[in-house]
């Protein structure tokens, strides 16, 4: 069995929430590098969309293993210094706690992980975001393991064919259900469509086997006011008995709105982008996704191929700024703006409470 784990922090970056710049990108990759020679790590790549810093480790400890959250721990920690060293804006940003105690979870950085048996090829899709939500991987995941229009191979391919089942989050109780489909499609929907509340958390092939995983930690769930968005990443595996790495990458054609963007207070078009393109920087956006193609070998992460840095994307991104374009036109108007469910865990609930005696 192998394990990949994706690990992702915001610690700093310049100017404002654009970039992490390459030297605070090389120092964390430093941390990294003393771990696969210490061989807590198989293998590793640090990569980078806007002001995140995405930690890619392959290894043999399993899900939650302490060795490998307390190195990426390390990293962000050491990256911290250095970011402030640096007067870099929000060093330190998603770290809410100086305290680790054997897992990350609940400290702010975000994980995706998966344990399974490497195939004899073993494609894999990590997915990269910045300046939205986690729940902006329901619209494309849906479509990678369940649209028959975007992904051919549902139809054409009999290992596919069954269909995947999909374990969904409910943000605010904090409790999964796994859902089969296409067999209870129609209520996946349901569920998926309300991207303030649900989110996929994993995908998994019918006998159980990983699909795909997400990182769902909610920053302003864990910190009780507005710190920032989650920017998560995903893990996707492809081919033989998954979607195509096409298929996979189809599923990103239309930018679909996701929440996030300036003060993750704002609706605007998901665009997905090469790795040197994610600097997100019209109105701190629009949000980014970048998609990183890696072959397992042995646990060897060959690659990665940076799959959005392709002509066929063009036509995606044009879309992308001509939605971003018609949003901005609606300034702090709804449905640019988040409904106020959302926007109840920001600055909003604080202008709301001082002007609560203005209202008679
Ligand atoms: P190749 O013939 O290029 O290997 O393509 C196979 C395929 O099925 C692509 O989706
Ligand atoms: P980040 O979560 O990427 O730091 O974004 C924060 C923000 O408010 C951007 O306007
Ligand atoms: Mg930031
Ligand atoms: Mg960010
Ligand atoms: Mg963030």
């Amino acid at each position: 069995m192998v394990t990949l784990s994706v690990i992702k922090a915001d610690i700093g970056s310049l100017p404002g929430h654009v970039r992490a710049p390459s030297k605070l990108v090389d120092r964390v990759r430093g941390v990294l590098e003393d771990g696969k020679s210490d061989g807590v790590l198989i293998d590793y790549y640090v990569g980078c969309c806007g002001d995140d810093i995405d930690l890619v480790m392959s290894h043999d400890h399993g899900v939650d293993s302490e060795e490998v959250h307390s190195l990426a721990w390390d990293a962000f920690q050491e990256g911290t210094e250095f970011a402030k060293e640096l007067g870099l804006y929000g060093a330190g940003q998603d770290l809410l706690s100086d305290a680790f105690s054997g897992n990350v979870k609940g400290l702010g950085p975000g994980s995706a992980e998966m344990e399974f048996d490497e195939r004899e090829s073993e494609p894999i899709l990590v997915f990269l975001c910045d300046k939205t939500s986690p729940s902006a991987f329901n619209y494309p995941l849906f479509k990678m393991f369940a649209d028959p229009f975007s992904t051919s191979g549902l139809v054409l391919d009999p290992s596919l064919h069954e269909g995947f089942d999909f374990e969904i989050l409910d943000y605010y109780e904090g409790d999964t259900a796994t859902l089969s489909c296409p067999e209870e499609m129609y209520d996946i929907l349901s569920l998926l469509g309300i991207v303030s509340k649900y989110s996929i958390e994993s995908v998994s092939k019918k006998d159980g086997r990983p699909a795909a995983v997400v990182s769902t930690e909610k920053l302003n769930l864990m910190a009780g006011e507005y710190v920032g968005k989650d920017d998560p990443v995903a893990v996707v595996r492809c081919q033989s008995g998954f979607p195509a790495v096409g298929e996979a990458l189809e599923a990103f054609s239309f930018p679909h709105l996701v929440p996030g963007w300036m003060r993750g207070s704002h609706n605007g078009p998901l665009m997905p982008v090469s790795e040197e393109d994610a600097t997100p920087t019209r109105f701190d956006g629009p949000p980014r996704v970048v998609a990183l193609g890696f072959q397992l070998n042995n646990g060897k992460l060959e690659g990665p191929r940076d799959l959005f840095d392709d002509p066929s994307f063009n036509t995606a991104r044009k879309k992308a700024n001509e939605a971003a374009e018609y949003m901005r036109n609606h300034g702090p108007f709804q449905p640019h703006l988040l409904s106020e469910d959302e926007l109840e865990y920001t600055t909003v609930p604080k202008v709301l409470e001082k002007l609560e005696n203005r209202f008679k």
